[in-house]
């Protein structure tokens, strides 16, 4: 295992180009299996979450290859295999999205229950109601589901969670329609930028689906689905760590290779608590440090703020004078956090669902672990800022999203290295 070794202090300046966007890849590369035609993506992010979908899809008949740094081919030698097993599955859970797209080619799946995570119980009831209601028969025995559907049929689909809509089970039901007799409607549709990624992306390569991006899409199924050669679009949570770096640290920083319309609600956030932005083009903009302010903080799902990028503004705001407010809605358990900023010397009291952050006057260096991939991002960038020497153990969390992060935040100028962790 390996962790950070961070001498905080460094004022971070410069340019930072940002990688291709984890959330839009995942369903994309499972949607691969819609056709048996070749499929080329481009800006697929080197992560280890990543590696782990492409050795999904190898065991799913798959061959998997990177023609170029960031560009990958899928290629299918067999339609035939439908598990998708324990070992891959318990270690990421958005395996779940190759349901939808084995039930629609191959009309049966068998996927290992995802367990929960640091973050949550993550449980799938949506995405098997959405699942059923095309026509799907489910059961769940011995840790698996194990689904089939003769034939699948559009239907009018309500997705809409006790937590609000679901960007997963929204993108399994979209998938398994693409292929259905007939037309569905999803209604309390995730309007997430990577649904709509997705969708552009099934429409590239036959399928007929409209309403992207608001809480009702409509797909009409089709006989079937061709290959394609598609760019996937940036990563909008990496940015906005990148944010929380340059805020944190009294720096400027150039962001790069952005869609800056997806950080409208962050960047309005950021803004509240003290920093700067200038837009210079449609991807790009330029991120810069103010005296921090406290805010108020709902998460919520897309367009308001969103839950992974809590951690990083809560890192930002535990240095400031006054008190922030932080309601994490959509996952009960995401502020662990919390306790590990608490050590180096922030006052952040978690109280259910709401932190209170009362900001102090300098944070300092110490041992803190990372629990999960966002609570991770955001210990590094409260470690940037403490005085002296901090370690961020269990790092492999974070390298599940974040693609050559060390090396970025060095190139801006931050003291941090990559060690073994004895
Ligand atoms: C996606 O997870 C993202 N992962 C998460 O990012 C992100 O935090 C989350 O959406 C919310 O934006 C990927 O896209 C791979 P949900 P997903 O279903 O789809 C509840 C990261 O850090 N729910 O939108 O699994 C659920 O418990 C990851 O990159 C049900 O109740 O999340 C949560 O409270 C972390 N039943 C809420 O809905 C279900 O069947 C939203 O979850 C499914 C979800």
């Amino acid at each position: 295992m390996d962790k950070y070794i961070v001498k905080g202090g460094s004022t971070l300046s410069g340019e930072v180009r940002i990688s291709g966007s984890k959330n839009a890849s995942l369903p994309i590369l499972a949607g691969t299996i819609l056709t048996g035609e070749d499929v080329i993506l481009h800006n697929i992010p080197d992560l280890a979450d990543i590696r782990m979908m492409l050795q999904l899809l190898e065991k799913l008949g798959k061959k998997t290859e990177w023609i170029a740094k960031n560009s990958v081919r899928i290629t299918e030698t067999d339609n035939s295999s439908i598990e998708a097993p324990y070992d891959i599955v318990r270690k990421m859970r958005a395996s779940i999205a190759v349901m939808g797209p084995l039930l629609a080619r191959r009309k049966q799946a068998k996927i290992s229950f995802p367990g929960g995570c640091a973050i949550g119980p993550r449980p799938i009831d949506i995405h098997i109601r959405g699942m059923e209601a095309l026509g799907t028969e489910l059961v769940i025995q011995h840790g698996y589901i194990w689904a089939q559907a003769k034939e699948l049929t559009g239907k009018r689909i309500n997705l809409l969670g006790t937590h609000g809509p679901s960007v997963l089970a929204t993108e399994n039901v979209m998938m398994a329609a693409a292929l259905a007799k007939g037309k569905t409607y999803i209604e309390g549709a995730a309007e997430e930028p990577e649904v709509a990624a997705l969708g552009k992306f099934l429409n590239q390569m036959g399928a007929k689906i409209t309403g992207l991006g608001t809480p009702i899409i409509e797909i009409e199924g089709v006989e079937s689905l061709h290959g394609v050669e598609f760019t996937v679009i940036p990563d909008r949570i990496e940015a906005g760590t990148f944010i929380a770096a340059a805020g944190i640290s009294g720096g400027k920083v150039h962001i790069k290779d952005v869609d800056i319309h997806h950080l409208d609600y962050p960047i309005e956030k950021f803004s509240e608590a003290g920093m700067e932005f200038e837009l210079l083009s449609e991807t790009e903009l330029i991120a810069k440090a103010g005296k921090i302010r406290p805010v108020q903080i709902d998460t919520k799902p897309y367009p308001y703020f969103p839950t992974d990028m809590q951690a990083q503004i809560m890192a930002v705001v535990s240095l400031c004078e006054g008190i922030s407010v932080i309601k994490e809605n959509i996952f009960p358990d995401r502020f662990t956090h919390a306790a590990e900023m608490n050590r180096l010397g922030a006052e952040i009291q978690v109280d259910g669902m709401t932190a209170v952050i009362r900001g102090v006057d300098h944070l300092s260096g110490a041992a803190v672990m990372a629990s999960d991939l966002r609570a991770g991002a955001g210990l590094v960038v409260s470690t940037l800022a403490a005085r002296g020497l901090s370690e961020v153990l269990r790092i492999y969390h974070i390298d599940r999203g974040y693609e050559c992060f060390e090396q970025k935040l060095q190139a801006l100028g931050a003291d941090i290295e990559r060690a073994a962790q004895e």
